[in-house]
C-alpha cells in the first residue's frame, strides 16, 4: 500500500537521528562524474531520489554500489549520453548531470526533467547560461541535445537566484577552460556543501557561501571520500511535527547552524529550542502563541520547503497568519487537504491567509507533493481521530522512514 495511517492526538516524547541531506547528496552524486576513479560519499540519505540518481549514474556506464548509506561510485566505464526517460522524467535534479556530462564526455541527449509538481520549474535559466558557456544545445518538444568541443568559462549574470541552476553551472565550470564567474549565486549550505565536496577534489572554487562565485577551471579532479551532513529540511520537519503535536523530542545531528529562519519562527511561535553539541531539543509551541507572518526566499530567508509543515503550525497556533511564498508559484496544493482536517485556509495568488485555533480532525487525504505530504502527516498527528496520508511514495523521495522515525518520536503511526 501507498499510505500512511495516523492516530492523532497523542504527545510526542523521543528520540531521532536526522539522516543525510537529500539536497546535498543529489548534486555530489552528480559532481563525481567529473572525476575520473571512485568517490566515497557517506551519510547519503536512502530515499528514492537518491536511489533514482543511482540509477542515472549506472545508465551512463559507472558502476554504483551501496552499503548501508554509504555510495561508492567508479566513472571508469562513463560514456553513455542518453539518460533513461523513466528516472529523469521523476526527477527534476537530473537536470544537474547535465553540466557534469558536457564538462566529462561533451554532449547529452535528455527528456526534459520532471519532480514534484510545485509550478512550472522550467530549465531554460539551465539551458541559457550553458549557451553562454559555449555549448550547443537544440531543443524539441520533449527535450533536448546539447554538445560541447569544451566549456569555456564566462561571466554569468543570472537575473534570479537558482539553487539548481547555480549547482549546475558549478559542475559545468570546475573543469572548464577558464575562469566562472556566477552572480547572484544561490547561497543555501547545500552549495557550500557541494563545493566543500569539489574542492577537496581539487576544484579551485573562491567565494563559496556568498553570492558571488568565481571558479578557475582545473585539469582534473581527483577521487575523495565525503560525509554528506544531515537534512536540515527533514530536520524541520520533525521540529514543526512538535511544535504541533506537543511534547519533547531530541533531533540528533539536526544542522541548527543551517535552521537559523526555521528555528527562529518555532521560537516566535511558543516552541521552545535547547542547543546540544549533537543536536537540537524541541518543546512543542505554545498553542495561545501568535504566528503572524512567514514569507519563504532564498537562503537564508525562510525555505519554501518549509512553508507546508509551517503552515500547519500556524493552522493551530493562537492568532494564525498568512504566508507568502516567492519562491515557487502553485506551492498550495495541501489547502484543500488540510481545510478537509478543519483548517480555515484562502490563498490569494501567492499569499495564504490561515486561521488559527483550529481543531484538526482525522481524515483520509492526498499527498501532492513531497514536504506538503509530510505537513500532512504533522497535520494528522495533531488531529483528533485516525487518518490515512494516501501517496505516501511522495513523502518517500525525501524522508527515509518517516514512520520508523516518527514511532521513534512517539507518534502513533503505520504503514496502510
Ligand atoms: C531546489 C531544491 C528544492 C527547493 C528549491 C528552492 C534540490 C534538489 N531541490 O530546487 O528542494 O525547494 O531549490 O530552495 O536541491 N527556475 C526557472 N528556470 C530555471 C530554473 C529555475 O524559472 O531554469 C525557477 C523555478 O521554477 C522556481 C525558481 O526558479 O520558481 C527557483 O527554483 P530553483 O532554485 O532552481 O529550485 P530547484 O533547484 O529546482
Amino acid at each position: 500500500m501507498d499510505a500512511i495511517r495516523i492516530y492523532g492526538g497523542n504527545c510526542l516524547d523521543g528520540q531521532t537521528t536526522i539522516q543525510g541531506s537529500k539536497n546535498a547528496s543529489l548534486p555530489i552524486l552528480a559532481a563525481t562524474l567529473l572525476i575520473d576513479g571512485i568517490c566515497e560519499i557517506e551519510n547519503c540519505p536512502e530515499i528514492s531520489d537518491v536511489f533514482h540518481m543511482q540509477r542515472l549514474l549506472e545508465s551512463l556506464g559507472c558502476t554504483v554500489e551501496r552499503e548501508g548509506t554509504l555510495i561508492r561510485v567508479n566513472t571508469a566505464g562513463l560514456s553513455e549520453c542518453d539518460m533513461p526517460s523513466d528516472s529523469v522524467g521523476v526527477m527534476r535534479s537530473s537536470v544537474m548531470l547535465v553540466g557534469a556530462l558536457l564538462a566529462r564526455i561533451g554532449r547529452i541527449c535528455m527528456e526534459y526533467p520532471g519532480g514534484c509538481v510545485i509550478g512550472t520549474r522550467p530549465i531554460d535559466l539551465h539551458l541559457r547560461s550553458l549557451r553562454r558557456m559555449g555549448v550547443t544545445i537544440e531543443e524539441n518538444e520533449n527535450g533536448f541535445r546539447a554538445e560541447t568541443a569544451g566549456i569555456k568559462g564566462a561571466f554569468l549574470t543570472l537575473p534570479f537566484v537558482s539553487v539548481g541552476v547555480t549547482e549546475n553551472l558549478i559542475l559545468a565550470a570546475v573543469l572548464a577552460d577558464g575562469v566562472t564567474t556566477i552572480e547572484p549565486a544561490a547561497r543555501e549550505p547545500e552549495i557550500q556543501t557541494l563545493c566543500d565536496f569539489l574542492m577537496q577534489a581539487g576544484a579551485r572554487i573562491e567565494g563559496s557561501g556568498t553570492d558571488r562565485l568565481v571558479i578557475h577551471g582545473v585539469e582534473k579532479l581527483m577521487p575523495v571520500r565525503f560525509r554528506v551532513p544531515a537534512d536540515r529540511i527533514v530536520a524541520g520537519t520533525y521540529l514543526c511535527a512538535c511544535m504541533c503535536a506537543g511534547g519533547r523530542i531530541f533531533l540528533k545531528d539536526a544542522p541548527a547552524g543551517h535552521m537559523e529562519s526555521v528555528l527562529s519562527q518555532a521560537v516566535a511561535m511558543g516552541a521552545a529550542v535547547e542547543y546540544a553539541p549533537d543536536g537540537i531539543a524541541v518543546t512543542g509551541m505554545d498553542h495561545e502563541s501568535a504566528s503572524e507572518f512567514i514569507k519563504t526566499g532564498c537562503y537564508p530567508a525562510f525555505p519554501t520547503d518549509m512553508q507546508s509543515p509551517f503552515m500547519v503550525a500556524m493552522a493551530l497556533s493562537g492568532t494564525g497568519g498568512r504566508i507568502e511564498e516567492t519562491v515557487f508559484e502553485n506551492r498550495f496544493r495541501i489547502v484543500p487537504e488540510l481545510c478537509r482536517m478543519g483548517a480555515d485556509i484562502t490563498v490569494h495568488g501567492n499569499t495564504a491567509y490561515i486561521a488559527g485555533q483550529s481543531r484538526l480532525h482525522g481524515a483520509i487525504v492526498q499527498a501532492k507533493e513531497l514536504r506538503g505530504g509530510a505537513a500532512l502527516v504533522i497535520a494528522a498527528l495533531a488531529a483528533d481521530g485516525t487518518s490515512i496520508v494516501t501517496n505516501r511514495h511522495y513523502i518517500d523521495r525525501g524522508y527515509e522512514d518517516i514512520v520508523l522515525s516518527l514511532r521513534d518520536l512517539g507518534a502513533d503511526v503505520e504503514l496502510a
